[in-house]
């Protein structure tokens, strides 16, 4: 079955082609020839999930699969959340917005943080959501080089590692995205 994830992150489609296991033809954007960038203007994860597999879909007639993912911080109210990618700025530096997450915790004890996915499926034109969450707390330091995003400051609960130290398997097999997947998988699988 062909189907295209919303997205030219090759981390990703390399996470979600192991998750998938060669039970689907995954196409990114550039395989199905989309080149710009899809609108995210939602202020909440579910708005900016669908609003891009909603364009992908019009614009381009495939099946398709989005992914929005906000790393929600509890110290500061649940930011950056939806703005995790422009946390620092419009270029969507990963180094930049690790920094400033670091500054604005300082050395508070309370490091509590969660990374929330939200997939939405547009499969014939029929709409699904699927969500994944993993919590865990923000380390004070950056360990690890593996992952990508804020992989190297994201330790999972009850683990001793940071996802950026961890292999793709080990991190997909409890990462937000990673259950998210689970769920769209089982849903493709039984429907
Ligand atoms: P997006 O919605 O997947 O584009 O993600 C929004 C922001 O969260 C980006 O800054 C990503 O780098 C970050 N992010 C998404 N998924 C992960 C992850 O698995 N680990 C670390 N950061 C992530």
């Amino acid at each position: 079955m062909t189907i295209c994830f919303a997205t030219n992150n090759p981390n990703k489609l390399r996470e979600i082609r192991q998750l998938l296991g060669g039970q689907f033809d995954i196409k990114s954007l550039k395989d199905i020839g989309c080149q710009e960038e899809l609108p995210e203007t939602g202020d909440t994860l579910e708005a900016n999930s669908l609003e891009k597999a909603q364009y992908v879909f019009d614009h381009y007639g495939v099946d398709c699969f989005a992914d929005d993912t906000g790393l929600e911080v509890a110290y500061l109210d649940g930011a950056p959340g939806v703005y995790s990618a422009r946390y620092a700025g419009p270029d969507r530096n990963n180094q930049s917005n690790i920094s400033l997450l670091l500054k604005n915790l300082g050395e508070v004890d309370h490091r509590f943080a969660q990374f929330k996915t939200i997939v939405t499926l547009i499969r014939g034109g029929e709409v699904e959501q699927f969500s994944g969450v993993v919590g865990g707390e923000i380390t004070r330091e950056l360990q690890g080089e593996d992952g990508f995003g804020y992989d190297p400051v994201f330790r999972p609960t009850g683990y001793q590692n940071t996802f950026a130290e961890m292999s793709a398997d080990e991190k997909n097999a409890i990462s937000h995205r990673g259950l998210a997947i689970a769920k769209l998988v089982n849903f493709l699988k039984s429907h």
